[in-house]
């Protein structure tokens, strides 16, 4: 058990390490090309180093530098049968992509993960990847991990979304690479397009029209080098701990500000944060700094098509409820059932243990403003093995400091194994 000194505010510019989805797709994409690859300022998390490990097993040779990681590989025609089983760790995203990077392999791959993956869903991945022909077999009728890929011969075709889930349409699109054919992605509810944004690079026959994703497969992939930019969803962090902590001004320099990760900055900026967003020059993903003012917060309902764009953010929208005006509501996100807890259980569950008001929807929950709480006595916050919930716990044991007590913390180097010195350089005690 862990516990914080309270802080007063918080002050300063900083930068947060490199965004994990950009990362694992880099990876995956340097793996698949042939040649050598750099990728600059990679994030160096357990999430990342889990996907980095697997490549490994397949032949791919990487040098592991202080601030880039080099691939060398023979391409995706030249994966070699891994002799042992691929673990995934704690990292959805890595089995997810795997899934369709190893699908039409032709050869027998064993996927895995911890306890925690293993209660995630991949039937979505699954379904998709079997209507291309791609023999998958896992525990539960399909549902779960572990998952035994078979050599099968996987051709085109069109696949509309059936999840609102860029982990299954990146699948289908690591997939659709390899094969010789024509594969087609409908995507009616836009969700994050990085592995679109990063394919064109690595030489993929990729078009886009409207919700439309067309591509043509079998072609060799080309090296490429990539500077990936900070993690949008880590500095949110830091934006949202500037809202709590009164009279913080803190600004956060070189964060990927792609639209489909953007969206909690609108919630915000609805909520009447004063956010000041400085974008810059970039080559494919979006950059910018964004500097943020400790500001009193109306509430909001949170709801709809934005829910993707905005997905991990939603247990800081939670915690921004205690402390506005009035009631926050977020709707539509059943997501978060499946994330790396259940997401609004685990929500529900430190609200109420700080002597907060929540209502909980199958889909969402509704977060009254924080009146009287319970930190005159000892509470313990539960992070439930979920590096966002345990960076969320973090924030309120340094809100009311000592009697306010943090079960877990090791699930932060999942996304941000930086995550407590960021905050030491920014804290006003
Ligand atoms: C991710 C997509 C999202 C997100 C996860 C990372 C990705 O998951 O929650 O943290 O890198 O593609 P879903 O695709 O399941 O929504």
């Amino acid at each position: 058990m862990i516990n914080f000194e309270k802080i007063m505010s918080l002050k300063g510019a900083i930068e947060v390490p490199a965004d994990k989805s950009i990362t694992h797709r880099a990876l995956l994409f340097s793996s698949l090309a042939t040649g050598t690859s750099i990728i600059y300022n990679p994030l160096k998390s357990y999430d990342t180093l889990a996907t980095l490990e697997i490549i490994g097993m397949l032949g791919v040779d990487a040098e592991i530098e202080e601030k880039r990681i080099i691939v060398h590989s023979r391409g995706y025609k030249n994966f070699v049968e891994p002799t042992t089983v691929l673990d995934c760790k704690n990292s959805g995203t890595t089995a997810r992509l795997l899934l369709g990077v190893l699908a039409p392999q032709k050869k027998y791959f064993v996927i895995t993960g911890d306890d925690s993956l293993r209660k995630r869903p991949i039937d979505r991945v699954i379904m998709p990847l079997k209507s291309l022909g791609a023999k998958i077999f896992a525990r539960d009728e399909n549902r779960l991990l572990p998952a035994t890929i078979i050599q099968s011969d996987m051709f085109g075709g069109k696949i509309e979304q059936t999840a609102a889930s860029a982990q299954v349409k990146s699948a289908v699109l690591f997939a659709g690479v390899q094969i010789p054919d024509e594969i087609t992605y409908i995507e009616k509810v836009k969700t994050r397009n990085h592995t679109e944004l990063l394919a064109p690079a690595y030489g993929v026959d990729i078009s886009l029209c409207d919700d439309i994703i067309y591509v043509k497969g079998g072609k060799e992939l080309k090296n490429y080098n990539i500077t990936v930019p900070g993690d949008f969803s880590s500095a949110a962090f830091f934006i949202a701990a500037a809202l709590i902590f009164e009279n913080s001004s803190i600004t956060i320099k070189n964060i990927g500000f792609n639209n489909t990760r953007a969206g909690f900055l609108k919630v915000l900026k609805s909520m009447g944060a004063k956010i000041y967003v400085d974008e810059k020059k970039y080559d494919i993903e979006p950059v910018c700094d964004i500097t943020v003012d400790y500001s009193s917060l109306e509430g909001i309902i949170v709801d709809g098509e934005i829910i993707p764009n905005i997905i991990d953010e939603l247990p800081l929208v939670a915690l921004l409820g205690l402390f506005s005006e009035n009631p926050v509501e977020v709707r539509s996100a059943k997501e978060l059932r499946i994330k790396e807890s259940d997401r609004i259980k685990s929500i529900v569950f430190n609200i109420n243990a700080l002597g907060g008001n929540i209502e909980e929807y199958d889909d969402g929950f509704k977060v009254y403003p924080l009146k009287k709480d319970k930190t005159d006595r000892e509470i313990i916050l539960k992070s439930f093995g979920d590096h966002r919930i345990a960076m969320i716990n973090i924030l309120l044991a340094k809100k009311f400091g000592k009697n306010v007590n943090v079960d877990d913390i090791g699930s932060i180097n999942v996304s941000n194994p930086e995550y407590l010195s960021l905050l030491k350089m920014l804290e006003v005690k």
